[in-house]
C-alpha cells in the first residue's frame, strides 16, 4: 500500500516535468527609439522540447498580454519605427504561431455602488453613476526578476499622472511567466502550467468620487485566434484541493477553445495577503461592442485586420462583495488571475491528501481483502472438511 502511495506520487510528480526554458528581454532591439521614451515592451521566450510559448507585455500604452504558442524555431521581430505608431505588421512571428490568445487590461472603473451589490454591470450603470477610465495611462518599470525558469515583472502608473484617479495612489500590476508547473507561492496560489502568465494587479490609494459609494471593476478585453463563429463561456467550478488557498474553494474560468482565464474568487483589502483582510469578486462576460479598444496596442501590429475574424469578449470583473468595507474607507485592494493558452492546469492530490487517503482507505481496504482471504480459506476448508465427511 505504501509503495503503491510512493508509486502514484512519483507519477504524478514526472507528469508535471513539461518544463520551459525561460528568457526575458526589456524593449528587444530597441535602438534610437527608446532612448528618449521609456517604451517598455517586454518579451519572454518560453521554449518547451516541442514548442515554444512566447509571452509579449506590452505596456507602451493599455497593458496587453500576447500568449502564442509556436513552433521552436519561431522567432519575434519588431520594428520600432514602425510600432511607435502602432502599423499593422510592426509585429511579427515568422515562421507563424499554432494558436494565439491575448487580453488587455482595457478599463478601470469606479462605480456607485447604491444597492450594495457589489456587481458592476455594464449594462445597467450610466454615466451618472459611474467612472471609466481607459488605462492609458504611462507605465513605468518598477522592478523585474530573471531567472530560466521564471520570469517576472512589476510596472507601475507615474506619479506625474493628471488623472484624477492616480492623484495620491497608483495602479500596479505584476506579471508573471513560469517554466515549471507549481502553485504561486503568492496568496491564493493559483496553479499556473508553462502555458500562463499570471497577473497580479493592485489600487492603492486611489481617489474616490465625493458623493459615490466607490468600488472598484475591470473590464478585460480577450482576443482568440478561434474563429469568430465560436465562442467563450464564463463558468465557474468548486475545487477539490483545498489545501493551497483554505476557504476558497470556488475557481472562476472563461475559456475558449485555445485560451482561458482563470482566477480563484478573492480580492484582498490589505498589502498583506491574509484570509482575514479578504473579500470576493465577481464577474460578467460580455460582447464587445467593436475593436476600438485595440487601437494603438500590440494586438494591432501583430494582427492588424485578421483582428476582424478572431474571437473577441469583455470580461467585467467587479472586487469587493455586499457589506464589506468600501473602497474610501480602506484603499486598497489586489487580484491575481492567470491567462494561459490551452486548458487550465488540473489540480493534483498533494503527497498529504494522498497519504491521508492512502491510509484512510488503505488500512480498511488491507484488512476487508484480509478478511476476506481468510473467510475464503476458512469456507474451502470446511467444505473440504464436508466433502471427506460424505465420501
Ligand atoms: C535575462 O537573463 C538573460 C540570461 O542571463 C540575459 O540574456 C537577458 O539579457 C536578461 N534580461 C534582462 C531584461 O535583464
Ligand atoms: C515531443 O515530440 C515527440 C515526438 O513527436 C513526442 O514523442 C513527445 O511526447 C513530445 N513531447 C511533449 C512534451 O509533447
Ligand atoms: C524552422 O522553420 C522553417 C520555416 O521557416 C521550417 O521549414 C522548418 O521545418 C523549421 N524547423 C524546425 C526544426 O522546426
Ligand atoms: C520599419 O518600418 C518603417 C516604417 O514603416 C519602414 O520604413 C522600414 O523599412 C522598416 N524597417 C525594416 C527593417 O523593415
Ligand atoms: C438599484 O435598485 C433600484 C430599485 O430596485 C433599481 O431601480 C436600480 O436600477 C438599481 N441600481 C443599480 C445601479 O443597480
Ligand atoms: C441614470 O442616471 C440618472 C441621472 O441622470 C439617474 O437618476 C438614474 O438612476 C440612473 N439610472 C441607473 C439605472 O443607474
Ligand atoms: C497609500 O497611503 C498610505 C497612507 O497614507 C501610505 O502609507 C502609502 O505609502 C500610500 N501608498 C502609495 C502607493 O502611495
Ligand atoms: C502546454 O501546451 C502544450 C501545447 O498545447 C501542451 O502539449 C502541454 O501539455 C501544455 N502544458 C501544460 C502544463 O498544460
Ligand atoms: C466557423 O467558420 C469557419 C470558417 O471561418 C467554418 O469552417 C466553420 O464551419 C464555422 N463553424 C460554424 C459552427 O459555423
Ligand atoms: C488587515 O487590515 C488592517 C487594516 O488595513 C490591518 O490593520 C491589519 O494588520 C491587516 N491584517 C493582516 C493580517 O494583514
Amino acid at each position: 500500500m505504501i509503495l503503491q502511495i510512493i508509486l502514484i506520487v512519483l507519477l504524478s510528480k514526472f507528469s508535471f516535468a513539461e518544463d520551459r526554458k525561460i528568457t526575458m528581454a526589456i524593449n528587444p532591439g530597441c535602438g534610437a527609439e527608446c532612448k528618449q521614451d521609456s517604451n517598455i515592451l517586454i518579451y519572454v521566450r518560453a521554449d518547451g522540447l516541442n514548442d515554444t510559448l512566447h509571452h509579449i507585455w506590452d505596456f507602451t500604452n493599455k497593458p496587453t498580454i500576447v500568449l502564442a504558442l509556436s513552433p521552436l524555431n519561431t522567432t519575434l521581430m519588431i520594428n520600432w519605427t514602425s510600432f511607435k505608431n502602432y502599423e499593422e505588421g510592426a509585429l511579427q512571428f515568422s515562421p507563424l504561431p499554432f494558436y494565439t490568445f491575448s487580453y488587455l487590461v482595457d478599463k478601470v472603473i469606479e462605480f456607485n455602488d447604491v444597492n450594495n451589490t457589489a456587481i458592476f454591470d455594464p449594462t445597467v450603470y450610466n454615466k451618472s453613476d459611474s467612472i471609466v477610465h481607459d488605462t492609458n495611462f504611462k507605465w513605468v518599470l518598477d522592478k523585474y526578476v530573471n531567472t530560466t525558469s521564471y520570469a517576472s515583472v512589476t510596472m507601475k502608473t507615474d506619479h506625474k499622472h493628471y488623472s484624477h484617479l492616480l492623484k495620491k495612489g497608483c495602479i500596479s500590476i505584476t506579471l508573471s511567466a513560469f517554466g515549471t508547473m507549481e502553485h504561486s507561492s503568492l496568496q491564493p496560489h493559483l496553479l499556473h502550467t508553462t502555458n500562463a502568465t499570471q497577473i497580479d494587479i493592485q489600487f492603492e490609494n486611489l481617489s474616490t468620487t465625493k458623493h459615490f459609494k466607490s468600488r472598484f471593476a475591470l473590464g478585460l478585453a480577450l482576443v482568440s485566434s478561434d474563429s469568430a463563429n465560436s465562442t467563450m463561456h464564463l463558468h465557474s467550478r468548486k475545487s477539490l484541493d483545498d489545501e493551497h488557498s483554505p476557504g476558497i474553494f470556488t475557481i472562476g474560468e472563461v475559456k475558449s477553445k485555445q485560451g482561458y482565464l482563470e482566477w480563484r474568487t478573492v480580492a484582498y483589502t490589505s498589502l498583506e495577503r491574509s484570509m482575514t483582510n479578504s473579500t470576493g469578486v465577481s464577474s460578467g462576460l460580455f460582447d464587445l461592442p467593436g475593436i476600438q479598444c485595440f487601437d494603438d496596442t500590440a494586438l494591432v501590429s501583430l494582427f492588424g485586420s485578421d483582428l476582424d475574424f478572431m474571437l473577441w469578449k469583455e470580461l467585467y470583473v467587479s472586487l469587493g462583495e455586499p457589506g464589506d468595507t468600501l473602497y474610501s474607507s480602506n484603499p486598497f485592494i489586489s487580484w491575481s488571475f492567470l491567462g494561459g493558452i490551452g486548458v487550465p492546469g488540473n489540480e493534483r492530490f498533494s503527497l498529504f491528501i494522498l497519504l491521508i487517503v492512502g491510509f484512510g482507505l488503505g488500512v480498511p481496504a488491507l484488512l476487508i481483502i484480509i478478511g476476506g482471504i481468510w473467510i475464503v480459506v476458512k469456507r474451502f476448508r470446511q467444505k473440504n472438511d464436508i466433502v471427506f465427511t460424505e465420501m
